[in-house]
């Protein structure tokens, strides 16, 4: 049986390392890519939910965190920084230990989650809590990686991208060709541009590393359509958003860093990106959890979110295949699980309590 190796050794000749490049990996990727069964019945496509959830520190971060900190090892860096809503911060102080070095991560005050924050901190980084929002993070980490002697390993870093591209051959990898559409949560907008990066390679004759041509893959590439935040959705407005505002604190972005490679993804890919309201984001977790037996955090449901408004809006071609990206687990923020259940019926949410007998539980099912 084929053990996965991580993402940088399967797909070696696509990424930017040679033989000599000692990898920083902690197994990340190879991720499942589950036949959504409530949502493939709504839209008449067959939907798939790539669950990022399932890297080792919780989201689809790893998969850039282990290029990135692999080529700070590499280039002998000792310390890394990033600016975080949470999950970067997670896999980057875990991915720093693995590799030996020290992490210093900026989150803004009081908007992360406290599965993540609890991650940074097992992890040993050294948390700075910024008195201002994640824009206001970036700015302060890239100032301080210019200055200081530390890597900073925030998605405007290069090898971010790459790393993350490789999410996008595994969805080939694995349906046989590419989607029809992508959907994805759109935030600092790193992500969308890495998955249209690897649908784009994959789709053509592409010189490997080693300098071969590595032949296609896929026939054609998906149109990509990313969903943010409504009170963050500076690229549905046009212009940045200073005071961002969402439920799901892990989109909860004004600036995004990737901004014009975005708009080349949607523009390019004949794809959109639009808004979707928190009621939508909570709607979507629920539907998640309850429908199709995926546990996500609600920044993750963006996608799906997404997805459920364009189907009802008569948006949603049938007889097509759609994957869309669940980002990041249920497990770092559950407590919308509890407030989702108790909104739905507050006597099921709560457990029943019976003594220690058979008759007792077979009574209370
Ligand atoms: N989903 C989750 C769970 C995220 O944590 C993020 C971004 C996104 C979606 C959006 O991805 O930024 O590439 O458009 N989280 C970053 C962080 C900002 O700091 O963890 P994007």
């Amino acid at each position: 049986a084929h053990v996965w190796q991580g993402v940088i050794n399967e797909y070696r000749d696509r990424l930017p390392v040679t033989e000599q490049t000692e990898v920083v990996t902690m197994g990340e990727g190879g991720t499942p890519l589950i036949r959504a069964r409530a949502l493939s019945e709504l839209t008449g496509s067959t939907v798939w939910l790539k669950f990022e959830g399932m890297n080792p520190t919780g989201s689809f971060k790893d998969r850039g965190m282990t290029m990135a900190i692999t080529k700070a090892k590499e280039a002998g860096a000792q310390a890394v920084v990033c600016a975080s809503t949470g999950n970067t911060s997670a896999s980057a102080a875990a991915y720093a230990k693995q590799a030996g070095m020290r992490s210093a991560v900026l989150v803004p005050e009081g908007k992360i989650s406290l599965g993540k924050m609890s991650q940074a901190v097992a992890h040993g980084a050294d948390i700075i809590q910024v008195d201002g929002n994640f824009d206001n993070c970036l700015e302060v980490a890239r100032k301080l990686s210019e200055s200081y002697p530390v890597f900073l390993v925030n998605s405007v870093n290069p090898y971010r991208i790459e790393g993350q591209k490789t999410a996008a051959f595994e969805v080939v990898d694995t349906l046989g060709d590419a989607p029809d559409i992508h959907v994805l949560p759109v935030g600092n907008a790193g992500n969308i541009t890495a998955y249209w990066k690897g649908y784009r390679e994959y789709a053509q004759d592409t010189p490997a590393t080693s300098g071969e041509i590595l032949p296609a893959v896929a026939t054609h590439t998906p149109a990509m359509w990313g969903f943010q935040a409504e009170g963050a959705a500076p690229l549905v407005l046009g212009h940045p958003v200073t005071e961002p505002e969402t439920i799901a604190t892990a989109i909860r972005i004004g600036n995004p860093a990737s901004w014009d490679t975005a708009m080349a993804a949607r523009d390019e890919s004949g794809g959109l990106i639009d808004s979707v309201t928190d009621e939508q984001i909570l709607e979507a977790h629920r539907w998640l959890s309850s429908r199709e037996g995926v546990f996500v955090e609600p920044g993750s449901a963006a996608s799906v979110a997404g997805l459920l408004k364009k189907a009802r809006a008569g948006e949603v071609p049938s007889g097509r295949t759609i994957v869309a990206t669940v980002t990041g687990h249920g497990l770092k923020d559950p407590q919308w699980a509890v407030k989702g259940a108790e909104a739905e019926d507050a006597r099921a949410a709560e457990p029943k309590r019976v003594p220690f007998d058979v008759v007792s539980v077979a009574a209370a099912l």
